[in-house]
């Protein structure tokens, strides 16, 4: 259509897919480029290193009932924390039921975006070694935050197997093995509760205390009964739920791990309901924060010494833009400055879509987000004049206060910022 603008949207995974519906369903043209081979980003499991971090027996943390975009519930015979395979085979579904397969471009590597003097986006692809660059009016950024490990420095040489949990596919290959797991998050305890099923001692190193979340509380699934408590002040709400966490399971200390050192939200939940009840079996040893590595022996601060055959790294992940020059964006440290975690305060036709961790699902919020970007790329709803004040305000009011840990620089609450989304959303025309 003459005048039509065009968007390139990078990645075909839950926060791209559904990018490309919105602005679709405003009459834009779109074009998707991926550098995998189908649909469902970080889902779409594979048995060797690629994009996506999932493991065999991956499930969901965040729950059925708060894992669904709007536009296109889970299956009712879906679980309340599907599999990987489940979440693949749902967003491939997604794409499907809305036709957009034949916007996407497969095996497509976008290595660079740049503006041209109109400001518009030169995008560089390379598919099959081939170099193509085109012109669009707009870029929208979908190609995930949990992809580039990030790896802890300790002096000393470690002379076993290291690896980042980004790698783990199988658990066989820990069979018989003697594995230190490194972490207090999602990784870090589903890796030592699946290896421990296998290997011949696990350890976990945590350096600091946390919060771990039983998968269901009174018999439904814990985030629908936070969701219960959303409405009460923040404070109150953090109190309640810690509160409810120890009356539960007891305190970390019963099972030899430290004690949270602040309020739940004060870091980003684990959620897990095997990991205490291992420790317990003897199965998984709490660890303490390491000090060095020496050989295959690892040195702990509190004193204590073992020795391993692979220590796997579940350390987190570096936001990463590659295709951006880093004088231009950088947000793999330090604050990120986009207003509704999703408006760049300069530049007003560049969208991050799911650049977000809330305490519950991504995709949900990545869904609103795009119906805003879309509405905005259609004529039917504009940004607030002072929108670089606006994305300052958000990074110095997050919505909870957590520890200054690399993980923690773009965390919203899921239900305030699904409110504050859909009020933007209130203001467009339909
Ligand atoms: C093990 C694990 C479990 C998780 N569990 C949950 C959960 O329970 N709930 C939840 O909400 N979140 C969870 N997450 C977070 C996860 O980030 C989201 O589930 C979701 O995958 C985010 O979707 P996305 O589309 O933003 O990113 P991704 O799923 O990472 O998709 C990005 C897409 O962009 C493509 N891409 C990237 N760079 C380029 C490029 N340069 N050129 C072309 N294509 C590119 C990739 O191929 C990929 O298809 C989990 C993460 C991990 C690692
Ligand atoms: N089943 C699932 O659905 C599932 C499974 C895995 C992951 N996920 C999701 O995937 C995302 C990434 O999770 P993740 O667990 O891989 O990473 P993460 O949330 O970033 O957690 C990393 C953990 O490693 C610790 N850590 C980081 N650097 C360290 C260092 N140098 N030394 C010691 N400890 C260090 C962190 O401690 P600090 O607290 O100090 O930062 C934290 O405990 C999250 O959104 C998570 O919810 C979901």
């Amino acid at each position: 259509m003459p005048g039509q603008k065009r968007v390139c949207v990078i990645g075909a995974g839950p926060s791209g897919i559904t990018a490309a519906k919105n602005l679709l369903d405003q009459q834009l043209e779109v074009v998707v480029y991926d550098y995998g081979k189908e649909v469902g980003g970080n889902w779409v499991f594979s048995e060797t290193s690629s994009h996506s971090s999932v493991f065999e027996t991956t499930h969901i943390i965040s729950s059925k009932a708060l894992s669904q975009y709007d536009d296109f519930p889970m299956p009712a015979d879906y679980p309340d924390y599907p599999s990987h395979q489940q979440l693949a085979a749902y967003f491939q579904n997604y794409a499907r039921h809305f036709n957009l397969y034949e916007h996407i471009q497969f095996e497509t590597l976008v290595e660079k975006c740049e503006r041209d003097a109109e400001c518009k986006w030169k995008i560089t692809t390379r598919k099959n070694g081939l170099s193509k660059t085109e012109t669009f009016d707009a870029l929208a950024v979908c190609n995930g935050h949990h992809w580039k490990p990030r790896y802890p420095e300790y002096p000393g040489t470690f002379t076993g197997t290291l690896m980042h949990s980004h790698d783990v596919k199988r658990f066989q290959v820990f069979s018989g093995k003697r594995i230190l797991v490194i972490g207090g998050g999602n990784s870090a305890c589903d890796v030592a509760v699946e290896s421990c099923r296998v290997s011949a001692s696990t350890d976990i190193s945590w350096r600091r205390g946390y919060w771990v979340v039983p998968k269901f509380i009174f018999g439904k699934a814990s985030d629908t009964v936070g969701g219960l408590l959303q409405y009460l002040p923040s404070f109150i709400w953090r109190k309640a739920t810690g509160l409810m966490i120890k009356v539960i399971q007891g305190r970390n200390s019963s099972y030899g791990l430290p004690e949270p050192e602040d309020d739940f939200g004060f870091h980003h939940p684990t959620l897990n309901s095997e990991l205490f009840y291992f420790i317990r079996h003897g199965k998984i040893r709490p660890r303490g924060d390491i000090d060095r590595y020496d050989g295959n022996k690892v040195y702990f601060k509190d004193g204590s010494t073992g020795e391993y055959d692979v220590i796997v790294a579940c350390t987190g992940y570096y936001i990463s833009h590659p295709f951006f020059d880093p004088t231009f964006i950088d947000y793999s440290q330090g604050d990120v400055p986009l207003y509704l975690r999703m408006l760049h305060p300069q530049i007003d036709n560049l969208y991050f879509i799911g650049l977000f961790q809330p305490l519950g699902c991504i995709w949900p919020g990545a869904e609103l987000q795009s119906k805003i970007m879309a509405k905005e790329l259609a004529g039917k709803w504009k940004r607030p004049s002072n929108t670089a004040e606006k994305a300052t305000h958000e990074v110095r009011h997050p919505d909870f206060n957590q520890v200054k840990t690399p993980r923690h620089t773009i965390t919203v609450n899921y239900h305030a910022f699904r409110r504050r989304l859909l009020k933007e959303l209130a203001r467009a025309a339909s």
